[in-house]
Formats: structure tokens, C-alpha cells, sequence
């Protein structure tokens, strides 16, 4: 991090799309919080909900008294999503929603089903079972994991088909993140249908993890929604759910398959977070409120308006970069640049590198990649990253209440630093960063 910069400057303040450095300086922040800032930063309708809720005293923590948050927040998920996705679950992360879902799934079946699949290049958090059930590349130590987990090819329906037929009558529940924004992959409709046909079939658990992809991101609320009729059985969300200012996350599950589980009393508190952090006031009326803004500011379509200037962007600067850009992949407001840079770069990130290279194939790509960030952010006060998953592109993932301005802005930028050539940039980021050691 502190090649970048990043880690040594000391941030003011942040609103909206941009923060303001201690330093004086403004910086356009196209990260989008890594998925948690769809609404920017420090939305004023947030600061508001949340400084009213301290004002009048509410009640922050109680389990046994009825919470009209919990309640209402609940209701509002099933108002959002489609079909019969009426009953929610509100942990704090990412990771503790997907685990939820999956328990959920493994009580469904009581049981006697003991598989679950999970795609190639998955990201399903860094807990003990989520963990395990992520397929990232980065996840080259084995921790302990939950048992039978599978993997099938991310978009490729045959190799579902295959999984479960190797496993009759013993997969709980299949996993698949519709647009992976760990690697910018996204699954077709053919193979979301497929998929949905295939468990309504075999009586499996359809879990679509939208952790990062909700509430307008991609260009409609949810990925998935843009495909009509499509319904999985549960669907996880968290990140710009709680708009930048709350920590929570949630599954949705639709209502006969969340009965089944544990609509009965001896199962009713199975699964739960007992006493600590659960549906805390404050934290579901700032998710109340995130939602909200979401719909009434129609975010889908400010993401498809950023689509709109994005996609044709992005590809005019591959097409005039073609040394440099291998592929621009991406939907609504989320897009990777995949860097390349070919044999000349190769033979400098070696000399740089050789130790580093032989250890991680795609160190070449993280640096190059990691450039190009470090030239937007010094030359340009622009803020970006890359993933650790997949082919690390460079990730455009704006706050959706960037402008037109905004994202003309980071193109023109782009483009400049790209006709810098990429080997220069990676010997002024290298001496740079060598610089910094010192
Ligand atoms: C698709 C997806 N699933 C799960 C997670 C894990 O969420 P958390 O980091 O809150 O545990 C993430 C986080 O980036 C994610 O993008």
C-alpha cells in the first residue's frame, strides 16, 4: 500500500465521490469502497438518518423486545426482491451471510445431503467455511474447511451437470456469485436458467452470493434481476447495503425454503448471532434508508448511465492502447481493465522480479497493473485497484453518484497515462518504489 501512496497520506474528509486529503489534495475515488460505497461517500440523507436516530435516544439493542427496524428492513428486502424471497437473516459481513445461507441449505435437507458446489474462480469470503468455499486463486494455504465442497466451471453448465451427477442425490446446494467481481466474469442467461432449472429438479438450494453486486451496481438492483423469471433460493447481500456507513449484510431466502429449515420451535434460534451484534438499531435504519436512496434515485440506472460512458470509453482507449490492454469486460458501474503489455514488459517485470515471478505467475500483471494505478493517482488524483483473484484487472468500480464530468475525467486520464508506454511506467513505479524502502 505504500507504494502507492495510499498508505503514508492521511484522509480529511470524504463526500460523495471524492476524498480530501490532510495535504489539500482532492482525489476522485473510482474504487467505490471495493462494492461499499454505491450511495459515495457520506451520503447526507444517511448522516441525517443516523444523526436522528442518536438524537431521539432509539433503542439500539434488545432481543426479546419486538424491533420494528429488523422488521421493517426485512419487509423492505422482500419488497425489493422478486418472488417469494420474503424472509432475511442480518448478520455484519459478507462472509457470515454466505455461511448462514448455507446452513440454511444443509438444514433444508436435514441432513442427508452432504455436497455443496462452488465455482472455479469463487469469492465467498475468509471465514473457516467461507473460505473454503471460495475457489480464488489467492487461496493458496488450506485452512481447515467445511466438508464436500466441489467445484464446477464458473459459466459452464455441463460441468454442474457433471458435479451432481458424481454426486446423486447428495448435493444440498450449488453457490454462484452472477457477476464475479473478484475476476469480472459474469455468467450468461443460459447458464443461470440452466442452473435454476437443474436445482428445481434435483431439489437443490440455489444460492446466488450478490454480495458486492447489489443495489443498482451492475445496472439493475441486482445482478440476477435483469434476467426475468429468474429466482434463485437464496440470495446474499451486504456492502453498499448498509450505504457506506453500516456494517451488515444479509441472506434473503425464499419463504417455503427458509420454513422448512427452521419454521418450527425447536429449531427457530439455531442459527443465530445469540446475544452480541444482530439487527442493531442504528445499523438497520442506515440500511433502511441505503435501500431507499437506491430506489428512488433509481441506481440501476445511473449505473447503466455510467455504463453508457464507461464501456465505449474503455474499449476506444484498448483500441488505441492495444499493447497495453488485453480486454475492458464489465456491466453498469463495475469494469476491469485487463493489462498486459507483452514480451519487452515481460523481460523488464523479470529483471525487476525473477524471485517474485517464479513464485506468483501473475506478479508481471499485478505490476503493471499496479503502474498504471500509481500513475493515476500521483499524476492524476484518481483512485484505483486491482483484484487478487482471477487475472487482477485493474477495477473501475465508481460510486453512483459520480458525474459525467467524473468519469470523462478518469478516461481522459487513463488515456494519458497509458501513452506514457507501460515499460516507463513500470520503471518510474519500480524506482519509486524502491525510493519509498529507502
Ligand atoms: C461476492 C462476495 N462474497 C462474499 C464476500 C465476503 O464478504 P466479507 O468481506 O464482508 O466477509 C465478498 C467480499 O468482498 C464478496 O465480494
Amino acid at each position: 500500500m505504500t507504494s502507492f501512496g495510499f498508505g503514508r497520506e492521511l484522509v480529511d474528509h470524504a463526500e460523495g465521490a471524492y476524498l480530501y486529503l490532510r495535504d489539500g489534495r482532492r482525489v476522485l475515488d473510482l474504487t467505490g469502497g471495493v462494492g461499499v460505497l454505491n450511495h459515495g461517500h457520506n451520503h447526507p440523507r444517511l448522516l441525517a438518518t443516523r444523526r436522528q436516530f442518536a438524537q431521539r435516544r432509539r433503542m439500539e439493542v434488545h432481543k426479546t423486545y419486538f424491533s420494528p427496524y429488523v422488521a421493517a428492513l426485512a419487509h423492505n428486502l422482500a419488497q425489493v426482491l422478486p418472488g417469494d424471497l420474503n424472509m432475511s437473516f442480518l448478520p455484519n459481513s459478507g462472509a457470515e451471510a454466505v455461511e448462514g445461507a448455507v446452513k440454511l441449505a444443509y438444514k433444508y435437507h436435514g441432513g442427508r445431503r452432504n455436497t455443496i458446489l462452488r465455482a472455479d474462480i469463487s469469492f465467498h469470503g475468509k471465514l473457516l467455511g467461507s473460505g473454503s468455499l471460495t475457489g480464488a486463486a489467492q487461496n493458496h494455504f488450506a485452512f481447515p474447511g467445511i466438508p464436500g465442497v466441489v467445484s464446477y466451471t464458473y459459466d459452464d453448465l455441463e460441468s454442474v451437470r457433471a458435479a451432481v451427477a458424481a454426486h446423486p442425490d447428495d448435493v444440498y446446494a450449488i453457490l454462484v456469485e452472477p457477476f464475479s467481481a473478484s475476476t469480472m466474469r459474469s455468467c450468461s442467461a443460459e447458464f443461470l436458467h440452466g442452473l435454476r432449472t437443474l436445482c428445481t429438479e434435483q431439489d437443490i438450494v440455489l444460492v446466488f452470493d450478490e454480495i458486492y453486486t447489489g443495489w443498482g451496481k451492475t445496472g439493475s438492483m441486482f445482478y440476477f434481476m435483469r434476467h426475468a423469471g429468474l429466482l434463485p433460493d437464496v440470495v446474499t447481500t451486504s456492502k453498499s447495503f448498509g450505504g457506506g456507513k453500516s456494517s451488515i449484510s444479509a441472506y434473503v431466502a425464499r419463504e417455503p425454503v427458509f420454513r422448512q429449515a427452521y419454521d418450527n420451535p425447536v429449531d427457530a434460534l439455531m442459527h443465530s448471532t445469540s446475544t452480541t451484534y444482530y439487527g442493531f438499531g442504528e445499523e438497520c435504519a442506515t440500511a433502511i434508508e441505503a435501500i431507499a436512496i437506491a430506489v428512488e434515485d433509481d441506481y440501476p440506472a445511473r449505473a447503466r448511465r455510467i455504463e453508457q460512458l464507461l464501456g465505449p470509453g474503455l474499449r476506444r482507449i484498448a483500441k488505441q492502447h492495444p499493447e497495453a490492454v488485453a480486454e475492458v469486460t464489465g456491466a453498469g458501474a463495475l469494469w476491469g481493465v485487463f493489462l498486459d503489455g507483452g514480451p519487452k514488459v515481460l523481460d523488464l517485470a523479470a529483471r525487476i522480479a525473477p524471485a517474485g515471478l517464479a513464485r506468483d505467475p501473475r506478479l508481471r500483471t499485478k505490476l503493471i497493473t499496479a503502474s498504471v494505478i500509481n500513475a493515476l493517482y500521483r499524476e492524476h488524483d484518481i483512485y484505483t485497484y486491482y483484484t487478487l483473484n482471477g487475472a487482477s484487472p485493474l477495477v473501475v468500480g465508481p460510486p453512483l453518484v459520480a458525474t459525467d464530468d467524473d468519469i470523462e475525467h478518469f478516461l481522459n486520464a487513463l488515456d494519458a497515462v497509458l501513452d506514457q508506454g507501460l515499460n516507463r511506467l513500470l520503471s518510474r513505479f519500480v524506482a519509486q518504489k524502491l525510493g519509498s524502502l529507502w
